[in-house]
Parts: structure tokens; C-alpha cells; sequence
């Protein structure tokens, strides 16, 4: 009996795996759909980080990391709004060791999937993760792209971070976790939820 319904079951199987284009059940969307939304998602991802590290970068050069702290506190929620505003997307980032966005559960589960990739020898700028899941009860489109810690970052990220920016930092950040990072981990991630 359980013979002939495996036997029954094959050509189905078969027939669902010939229609690549297709995963309903699983996302709704189909796969050509699903990667339409990842590269508009990477474009904004891009856009965002290239818009902040212009600004930080000629922000310490113009008057060191005490002032470029200024950037990151009041430039990158600016520019994240923006870009959200302009997509209707959520768009923000986080970390597991947040000094602003501590994850949610989901992001909190990609962010560990994302040190395990990277510990494994991926390397950082080429780490996304994106999928279909149910928030508030309606579909949405997450994206996740990992943000590496070059050493510019660890003027502010770092082990040895000056006294003057630490004093800054705890200032701003009282409950701030997002230092002792070395070069080359996983500083965190940018995060959009794309409504469907
Ligand atoms: C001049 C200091 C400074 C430098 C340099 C800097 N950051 Fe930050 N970073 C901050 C501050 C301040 C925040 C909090 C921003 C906010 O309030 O939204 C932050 C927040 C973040 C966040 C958001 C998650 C969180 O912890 O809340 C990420 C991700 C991040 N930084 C990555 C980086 C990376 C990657 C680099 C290097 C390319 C970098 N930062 C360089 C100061 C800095």
C-alpha cells in the first residue's frame, strides 16, 4: 500500500520540481519575483551605505572621530528615514551587540547565521539573507545584508577606542554594547521589511 502511493506521488513530485518558477506555499512569490525584491532591496542597501560612509568619512577627516559621532547619531536615522520614506519600506540597522537597534527575533536569527557564514570564511560584503515571512498576520519581504567592520569603524566599534570618543559614546549610548569588534567581523546588518 505505501509502495503504491509512492509510486503514485513520483510524477507529482516531479511535475513541482519542473516548475522552478514556483514555490506558492512557501512564499507567494515566485522565484524570479523573489529576486526582483532582493536586488531592489541590495540597490537601497548600497545606497544607504554609500551615503553614510561619504558622510563619516569626510566627517573625521574634518574634525576626528569625537565629531564623526555627531554623523552616525543623527545622519544615518536621517538618511534611513528617507529611504523609507521613499520606498513605504522599513529600512534600518541592527546588530546582535546594538548601540541604537537591538534585533527582533528573526533578525536576531539571521544575525548569528551571518557570523556563522562569516566564520566560516564568507566574506562579509557578500552575506545577504532574504525571505517571505508573516508579520502581523500579512506577508512581508525581509532582507538582510551584513555590514563587515573595516578599520575606519574601529575608531568607534573597536577594542581601543580614545577616551574622548568612549566619554562621547557613553554620553549618547548609556547602554551601548557595540564595541570590541575587531576588523573583519560582522558589525552588523541593514534590515528592510518590504510590505507585499
Ligand atoms: C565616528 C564613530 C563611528 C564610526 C567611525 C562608525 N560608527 Fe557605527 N555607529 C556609531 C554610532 C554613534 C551609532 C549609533 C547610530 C544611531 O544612533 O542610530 C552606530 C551604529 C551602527 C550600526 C547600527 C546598529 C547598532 O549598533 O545600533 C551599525 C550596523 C554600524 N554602526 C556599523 C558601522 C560600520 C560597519 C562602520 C565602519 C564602516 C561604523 N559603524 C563606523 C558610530 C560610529
Amino acid at each position: 500500500m505505501n509502495r503504491l502511493i509512492a509510486l503514485y506521488a513520483l510524477p507529482v513530485l516531479l511535475l513541482a520540481g519542473c516548475q522552478a518558477d514556483r514555490e506558492p506555499q512557501k512564499t507567494g512569490l515566485s522565484e524570479t519575483e523573489m529576486m526582483q525584491h532582493a536586488a531592489e532591496s541590495r540597490a537601497i542597501t548600497q545606497e544607504f551605505g554609500k551615503t553614510l560612509k561619504g558622510e563619516l568619512q569626510a566627517a573625521i577627516k574634518a574634525g576626528g572621530p569625537v565629531a564623526a559621532i555627531a554623523v552616525c547619531h543623527s545622519k544615518a536615522p536621517a538618511i534611513a528615514q528617507a529611504l523609507s520614506q521613499k520606498t513605504g519600506w522599513d529600512i534600518h540597522r541592527t546588530s546582535l551587540k546594538p548601540r541604537r537597534t537591538a534585533p527582533d527575533a528573526w533578525e536576531k536569527e539571521v544575525l548569528l547565521q551571518f557570523d556563522t557564514r562569516q566564520a566560516a570564511g564568507e566574506d562579509p560584503k557578500k552575506i545577504e539573507y532574504y525571505a517571505v515571512v508573516e508579520q502581523a498576520g500579512k506577508p512581508v519581504f525581509r532582507y538582510m545584508k551584513a555590514l563587515g567592520t573595516a578599520p575606519l569603524c574601529l575608531n568607534c566599534h573597536g577594542r581601543d577606542i580614545k577616551p574622548e570618543v568612549q566619554a562621547k559614546l557613553h554620553a549618547l549610548y548609556p547602554d551601548d554594547q557595540a564595541t570590541g569588534y575587531e576588523a573583519g567581523q560582522i558589525r552588523g546588518a541593514f534590515s528592510i521589511v518590504q510590505p507585499l
